[in-house]
């Protein structure tokens, strides 16, 4: 079994404290509590924890020093700032001072065991710098949830095809709750595909001669058919480049990795924009074809560039945060290229696709 992790609680209400370390402890935290800063920056030095819980009004300093203090020497720990009402002014720049998240009180204690794992998790994912062996036991593990998960799934589809068979479908909350089962099924399914997806070995044998330009127009017909831009008053303008080469690839995967790329544009764009795919052939250090995605969306917050990436990361509410982790393995892993970003906020993003154009591969 791993160690419990360390939490270092910095704050001067006994009160909070104690019940803090009751429901922390309960998690199976191991905890130590520091009632003024200078005893906090001590007790960090002592015995390094895995997270700290840092109040913003102490006797003795204020959690800005302390904050300064522990990050000058500690840059990894992961600071969750605890402030009072209406301290998000003051939380925000002690964001951009190096704390890892933020929350007011009165505390809601899910988000705040939400933050907390998510902010160990992260501090993990940093140092082991995420590096493909880690993805070792994924490689094991999704397979095996995807087996358990789907068999019921499909047992739940079959069940709901008979009682909506024998239901009295004019009952407007039965088919409104047939409904909601139909969806969460639907989403479940989809995030074990993406599970799957994320793990599945590259298959050489897949390679074929591609024209990405011909990928860009179907994965711009699949996007017209599932996500209806129009609707949504988002239009979709491909900027093709001319006498692309044909590249080596696996087509499958190149159009699930565009149609990831493209659906997050289109969920950046909840009050419509334009979306532009550009191809074009360039020659720098090696020749390679160049796919922009570019949208007109809501961009993406500094704090979160270095994460987006990593597996599970996600800022929406429904999404399995696996997108763009299948297309960086997908890019980068099975194809030699590279996937980067620019982005600004409230004015848009681009995802870069790189992919290196090579003489036909031996066997194909
Ligand atoms: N074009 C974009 N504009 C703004 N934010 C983006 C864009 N693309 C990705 N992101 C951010 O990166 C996060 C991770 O994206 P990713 O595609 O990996 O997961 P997801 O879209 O949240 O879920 P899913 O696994 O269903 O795709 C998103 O939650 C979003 O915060
Ligand atoms: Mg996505």
């Amino acid at each position: 079994m791993l160690p419990p992790k360390k939490i270092l609680i910095v704050d001067d209400n006994p009160l909070f404290v104690n019940f803090l370390v009751r429901v922390l402890e309960g998690k199976g935290y191991e905890i130590s509590v520091a009632y003024d800063g200078q005893t906090g920056i001590q007790k960090v030095r002592q015995n390094v924890p895995d997270l700290i819980l840092l109040d913003l009004k102490l006797p003795d300093l204020s959690g800005e020093e302390v904050l300064e203090k522990i990050r000058a020497t500690h840059k990894q720990i992961p600071i969750i700032v605890v402030t009072g009402h209406g301290g998000e002014q003051v939380a925000v720049e002690m964001m951009k001072k190096g704390a890892t998240d933020y929350l007011s009180k009165p505390i809601d204690f899910e988000i705040l065991l939400k933050s907390i794992q998510d902010a160990i998790e992260i501090k993990e994912g940093q140092l082991q710098d995420m590096t493909l062996g880690e993805w070792g036991s994924l490689e094991f593990f999704f397979p095996l949830l995807a087996h358990e998960v789907r068999n019921p799934l499909h047992a739940i589809s079959g069940a709901l095809t008979i009682i909506k068979r024998r239901s009295n479908l004019n009952d407007h909350m039965l088919t409104q709750s047939i409904r909601i089962i139909e969806e969460e099924v639907q989403h479940l399914n989809h995030f074990v595909q993406e599970c799957l997806n994320f793990v599945r070995p590259p298959n050489p044998v897949l390679l074929t001669e591609i024209d990405i330009n011909e990928v860009v127009s179907i994965v711009v017909n699949m996007m017209t058919h599932i996500f209806d831009p129009q609707a949504r008053g988002i239009t979709v303008i491909e900027e093709k480049g001319p006498q692309l080469p044909k590249i080596y690839a696996n087509y499958e995967e190149l159009k699930q990795a565009f149609l990831n790329l493209g659906q997050n544009a289109i969920e950046a764009m909840p009050n419509g924009g334009t979306f532009t795919i550009t191809t074009s052939f360039k020659i720098e250090s090696a020749p390679k074809i160049e796919i922009l995605f570019k949208d007109t969306g809501m961009g993406i917050r500094p704090e979160n560039m270095k994460k987006l990436f990593r597996p599970f990361f996600t800022t929406k509410q429904r999404g399995t945060g696996l997108g763009l982790a299948i297309c960086r393995r997908i890019i980068e892993e099975r194809h030699g290229g590279r996937i980067s970003v620019t982005t600004e906020e409230n004015q848009g993003t681009t995802f870069k696709v790189e992919l290196p154009v090579h003489p036909k591969p031996e066997g194909i």
